[in-house]
């Protein structure tokens, strides 16, 4: 897509249509279609859109003129006509106290809001969006520089984002493990990232038992993937963990069929890896990044771990299966502890589509986040504020870790009690986090925002690339 800025009035803009933002309420004051915005019923609720079609405009709400609402709404606009339509080139109508965050929200909606996945339609409708002129105001207060770096940041975030969604929205049959190791290897190929990926071998060698049992039953052998990212004089040192589940049927704990449908998205946490990794190599921050990678599909089969095992993780505890749908936490266990020996960072996040429990206590617009310590989350909480996607924190307690006792393991991959599982899953994590890392790592449960089932602001149906724009706004900061 290509963007650029003009400060000429747009009466002179010669494109297909122009995309105009109305905050709530203010209808009233001389908008030039106000008449006709009336007859429509058009009241600039945030996301409702009306397209004059002769008059070439399209007309959005937004309840107040913040990056989000401006992110949203210009993904909603977007969506609703680009992908079908067979206009090329869209003008950003100017609009007041246009600063580089809001600059940056427009682009990220745009870009996230003509996005579509079409791999599996014989006739698919696409976008022919090609260009976006963006005209300013006298009154801006951002210079052309500040904003053509927000369309930049906003390029590669928001491509990152869509790079994500396309591996969840690609379907078990067509994305195994030794497919995610691809993406992982091309996505080394055009870049200054470093790929290492460790097949079934050298799992053994590595006693990865753990993740070695969740795989047993698949016709697809599993491998751990890690991706780096290595600037001369790195600032920190950064760990990124990603569950890569490219099918949880839940193994002998078999899902029932409604709950399998949509399990294609347990790659997410792992798609999430990929898109942060391919972003922040495009960014090329001062900091070292390395994305570790668990790529395993859970399945049944005469070979399948059971209910009853007991497992023996790569740092030595002994884990007692109870239930072979809590998969995720075992792979993540062993991926955890291969990824603490192999890298000394000053921060470990993992993401996770760990938990139901999670999705029923936040709803499934927010990430949960949990850990022992205040700063890694708080740099998550500043980094949701700034990147539009949502966190809210759960905290452990004392309680809710003996609730994963084993009476013949070290421990339990389930809790014994039917309530508090985000929590009991995110407590299990940290028994296979080292002692010195404690305070460095945080768990992120995308189980909620990571597949969309009905579209909310700039999220389409489908896999939504949660996590990208959260982490590499993270990184972002730490690199400033
Ligand atoms: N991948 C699922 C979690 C999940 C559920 C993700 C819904 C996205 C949407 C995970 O492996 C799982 O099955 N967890 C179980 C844990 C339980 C057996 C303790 C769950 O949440 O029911
Ligand atoms: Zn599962
Ligand atoms: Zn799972």
């Amino acid at each position: 897509m290509l963007f650029n800025i003009s400060d000429t009035p747009i009466a002179s803009f010669d494109g297909d249509i122009a995309l105009i933002f109305i905050t709530e309420g203010s209808l009233d004051s001389h908008i030039q279609d106000r008449e006709l915005l009336k007859r429509a019923g058009f009241k600039a609720d945030q996301d409702e859109v009306v397209h004059l079609i002769e008059k070439q405009r399209l007309y959005v709400g937004i309840s107040s003129l913040d990056p989000d609402s401006l992110r949203s709404a210009s993904a909603t606009a977007i969506r609703s006509v680009f992908c079908k339509s067979v206009y090329k080139h869209l003008a950003i109508a100017p609009f007041d106290s246009l600063d580089e965050y809001c600059m940056q929200a427009v682009c990220e909606g745009v870009l996230l809001g003509n996005y579509t996945f079409t791999r599996y339609k014989s006739k698919p409708t696409i976008s022919n969006l090609e260009k976006v002129s963006i005209f300013l105001k006298d009154c801006n207060n951002a210079t052309k520089e500040t904003i053509q770096n927000s369309i930049n940041n906003a390029n590669i975030i928001a491509n990152a984002t869509n790079f994500s969604r396309d591996i969840v929205n690609t379907t078990p049959d067509d994305c195994y493990p030794e497919i995610l190791a691809q993406i992982a290897t091309k996505l080394c190929e055009n870049s200054k990232l470093e790929c290492n990926i460790l097949r079934i071998k050298e799992l053994e060698k590595q006693n990865m038992n753990a993740l070695l049992a969740v795989a047993r039953a698949s016709r697809h052998e599993p491998c751990v993937i890690h991706l780096t990212h290595k600037p001369t004089k790195p600032k920190y040192v950064i760990t990124l963990v990603g569950k890569g589940l490219t099918y949880d049927s839940g193994g002998l704990s078999l899902k029932p069929s409604a709950s399998m449908v949509t399990m294609k998205s347990d790659k997410s946490g792992a798609s999430a890896v990929l898109g942060i990794m391919k972003a922040i190599g495009e960014l090329d921050l001062p900091i070292e990044v390395h994305g570790f990678i668990g790529a395993v599909e859970n399945m049944i089969g005469g070979d399948a771990y059971k209910p009853d095992d007991v497992l023996y993780a790569k740092n030595g505890k002994t884990i007692e299966v109870r239930n072979t749908d809590a998969e995720g936490r075992l792979v993540l266990a062993d991926v955890l502890s291969y990824a603490q020996q192999e890298v000394k960072a000053d921060y470990i996040y993992d993401f996770a589509t760990l938990t139901g429990a999670c999705v029923v206590a936040l709803g499934a617009y927010t990430i949960g986040i949990m850990g022992h310590s205040d700063a890694p989350k708080a740099l998550l909480k500043e980094a949701a504020m700034n990147s539009g996607e949502m966190v809210t924190e759960l905290h452990f307690n004392r309680y809710l870790k003996k609730l994963i006792k084993s009476e013949i393991a070290d421990i339990s991959n389930v809790s014994s009690s039917p309530y508090g599982g985000a929590v009991t899953a995110g407590l299990f994590l940290s028994e296979f986090i080292n002692e010195e890392n404690k305070d460095k790592w945080t768990h992120l449960d995308i189980a909620g925002p990571a597949f969309v089932e009905h579209t909310w602001g700039e999220n389409p149906h489908g896999g939504s690339g949660a996590g990208v724009r959260l982490m590499v706004n993270l990184l972002q900061k730490l690199a400033n």
